[in-house]
């Protein structure tokens, strides 16, 4: 296995595909996608575009649908809820289709739909993710940051780090083993100074303090957290993600 981690969509390339694409937006999208399917909605299905949301989930009976929309940080007028992952709860997501469309992530998820696996990771669900790859070993690994708007976030390169960190000790290898690239490395080395106080880095993170403007303080506790769901969600088929 090769692991190549990508802090942005924009930084990844878009000439060939990985064996396995692994989005992740910790703040907040896939932290939220995890959350939705690990409470038993039926499927996720992701969007970039906000009026393709509503065209699409409009096909839907409305008593087994979910619009979720967030831009800003904020949630998108018309849609039932925003992107925090506190909402999906079991009474709420059972048995639904969540139709959601962030700033972000579901920009990253889409960057990568055309590669034979794509998955969504997030801190709470690193675990499930790693334990994915040690059984299957994809030959090549793509770990792709949704950053803000085309920049860097530091909580994304966070959780690509943690997923490097764990998978080399699942494995028994060594960074050089396993790094594609430098910035594998650098996520590491970022992940291994934060670990102990992911929620401090939380903070200072800049979608963080966006989040804490925003009231946010509860979500960015959650997502703080890690290996606390059991669940990988698996792109089924273009920008939908189902429970594995
Ligand atoms: C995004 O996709 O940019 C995020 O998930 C934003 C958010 O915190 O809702």
């Amino acid at each position: 296995m090769k692991v190549f981690v990508y802090h942005t969509p924009e930084l990844t390339p878009t000439e060939r595909m990985p064996d396995c694409a692994i989005a992740v937006d910790v703040l907040r999208a896939t932290s939220t996608i995890a959350t939705a399917l690990n409470a038993g909605a039926e499927a996720v299905q992701a969007f970039s575009d906000l009026n393709k949301l509503m065209e699409v989930s409009a096909s839907w009976p409305a008593d087994k649908r979910l619009r979720a929309g967030e831009r800003g940080g904020s949630q998108v007028e018309g849609c039932d809820m925003g992107n925090s992952p506190l909402d999906c709860t079991p009474e709420r997501v059972a048995g639904r289709r969540l139709f959601i469309t962030t700033t972000n992530g579901t920009r990253a998820l889409q960057r990568v739909q055309s590669a034979p696996a794509v998955l969504a990771a997030a801190l709470i669900n690193r675990q499930a993710v790693v334990q994915y790859l040690r059984d299957r070993q994809p030959e090549t690994i793509w770990i792709l940051g949704s950053g803000w708007e085309g920049s860097y976030s530091l909580e994304d390169t966070i959780c690509a780090g943690a997923i490097v960190d764990r998978l080399l000790s699942e494995t028994n290898t060594e960074p050089r083993d396993i790094a594609g690239n430098d910035e594998a490395i650098g996520s590491l080395a970022l992940y291994r100074q934060w670990d102990r106080d992911l929620l401090s880095l939380m903070y200072l993170a800049s979608h963080g303090q966006r989040l804490l403007r925003l009231q946010r303080d509860e979500d960015l506790k959650y997502c703080a957290q890690t290996d606390v769901l059991d669940v990988v969600p698996i792109q089924k088929e273009p920008g939908v993600l189902v429970k594995l």
